[in-house]
């Protein structure tokens, strides 16, 4: 996210407007002049990708105002302003207000760029962590990055607006790659606490020590500790089966004093995890009694029959795009390698073969079974039939078509019908069979 951070220089002076231009662009900075207050307010507003440089004698609107109304406009924007020599009233009357800095004339340059270097920086950061903010806030944008359509993901759709709107603790489980993290993010997202904190930390990464430490305090450096900076919002626990039974206690009572409905919404992610135990005997009872009241299985991907095909094409358009180049076309029989492997790695696994095979595609060279060859020597048999109707391949294979060609086509159906030689009327019923729509594709 580098972008180029602009410097307004608003002053009514055209010599130095024209001056503090010349010196701020000579040090690298895309620079933009103001004759006056009124003038910058028409460019100037909430989310301005820069700072501001003002003068604070002007006619018209002085720089006193202009700065009070940039500060209701919004208050991140750092505002340096250019103050009379000696008049130390206005400078801090200016600071008041929540002018950045100030400079006092007649100025020395090297100061200037020194200043608005640290300014721009300083905003960088702060328009970062707004985009990222609502980014992940937007519970519509987390909930299309859930691709699938098939009954598991519907479900699992269901269960996260559902869930996301209740006020008790969640666990979540599933195998590796499931989209564990990423259905904890949608949560939080889709639920009346997106505008709070998510705060996320694994309890696999940390000693005992520094895991007790950094959850509930004391910290050294005077941080936060994550009970605390989680409050009214979310505190993700990830990889929940390695809490120590002390610290689980610990847990236990901090969830015990927040009453009911809690102040804070813990998230619990449970990992891999022996298949032949349950969450019952991973966690205490009293602390799974807590947070296992609401459950979230995310299936295995070998279980989302359809979903591997569309997650495939989704996956391999979204890796040409960024790659610049095409995506690669499936042929028969790769699909039914892909819907056929045992994809011990989920969706994560899926992910990394479509950036291989976009790239491999990109090359002109290789194919997708040899791919999930390799991908899957380690895992035992490569390739199984047992267990699913040719019926489901066929019907996985053919909305994937349908699917690809609408897309292709931008859902002209007339196109579709023409290039996959379909009678409307069927096609139209194999749309409505396979839940696709067109206004998806339009
Ligand atoms: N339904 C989905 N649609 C699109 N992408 C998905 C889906 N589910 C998971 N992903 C992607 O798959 C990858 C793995 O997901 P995520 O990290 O959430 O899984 P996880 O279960 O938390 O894995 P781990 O057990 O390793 O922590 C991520 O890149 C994620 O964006
Ligand atoms: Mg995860």
């Amino acid at each position: 996210m580098a972008r180029a951070m602009k410097v307004a220089i608003v002053d009514d002076e055209a010599d130095m407007r024209q001056s503090i231009s010349q010196w701020l662009a000579l040090s690298g900075f895309e620079t933009e002049t103001f004759a006056s207050a009124e003038e910058a307010l028409k460019t100037i507003g909430a989310d301005y990708p820069g700072v501001v440089v003002s003068d604070i004698k002007m006619p018209g609107m002085d720089g006193m105002a202009f700065l009070k109304r940039l500060m209701s406009l919004d208050n991140g924007l750092p505002v340096i302003m250019i103050t009379g020599h000696g008049d130390v009233p206005m400078a801090v009357e200016a600071m008041r207000v929540g002018a950045y800095d100030f400079l006092e004339k007649p100025f020395n340059p090297d100061r200037m760029t020194e200043l608005t270097k640290k300014a721009t920086q300083s905003r960088r950061l702060t328009l970062d962590s707004r985009a990222l903010r609502r980014e992940l806030s937007d519970g519509t944008v987390l909930m299309k990055k859930l691709i699938g359509s098939s009954a598991e993901m519907e479900r699992l759709r269901e269960d996260i607006l559902d869930l996301g709107q209740a006020d008790g603790h969640v666990l979540i489980d599933g195998e590796t790659g499931t989209g564990k993290t990423l259905v904890a993010h949608a949560l939080h997202a889709v639920g009346p606490r997106a505008s709070k904190k998510f705060v996320t930390i694994s309890c696999a990464a940390w000693s005992e020590d520094q895991l007790s430490m950094r959850l509930f305090g004391p910290i050294e450096d005077g941080a936060i500790p994550l009970i605390e900076d989680a409050r009214g919002g979310t505190l993700c626990l990830e990889d929940i089966e390695s809490l120590s039974h002390s610290l689980q206690s610990r847990l236990l009572t901090t969830i015990n004093d927040q009453g009911s409905p809690p102040e804070t919404r813990i998230i619990a992610i449970v990992n891999e995890h022996a298949p032949d135990k349950t969450l019952e005997d991973i966690l205490r009872p009293d602390l799974f009694y807590r947070l296992g009241a609401l459950t979230i299985l995310c299936p295995p991907l070998r279980a989302r029959g359809e979903d591997i095909l569309t997650l495939f094409t989704r996956l391999s358009e979204q890796f040409a795009e960024e790659y610049g180049c095409d995506a690669p076309q499936v042929a028969a029989q790769e699909a039914a390698q892909l819907l056929q492997a045992p994809w011990p790695g989920n969706v994560r696994q899926l992910v990394n073969i479509a950036e291989r095979a976009v790239l491999q595609n990109r090359r002109g060279s290789g194919s997708i079974a040899s791919l999930l060859m390799a991908d899957n020597e380690a895992a035992g048999p490569a390739l199984t039939t047992e267990g699913k109707p040719l019926k489901d391949y066929v019907e996985a294979f053919e909305r994937m078509l349908i699917d690809n060609t609408m897309r292709r086509h931008k859902g002209s159906i007339v196109a579709v019908m023409d290039e996959l030689c379909l009678p409307r009327r069927t096609l139209n019923e194999k749309m409505a069979k396979y839940s696709l729509s067109r206004s998806d594709y339009t």
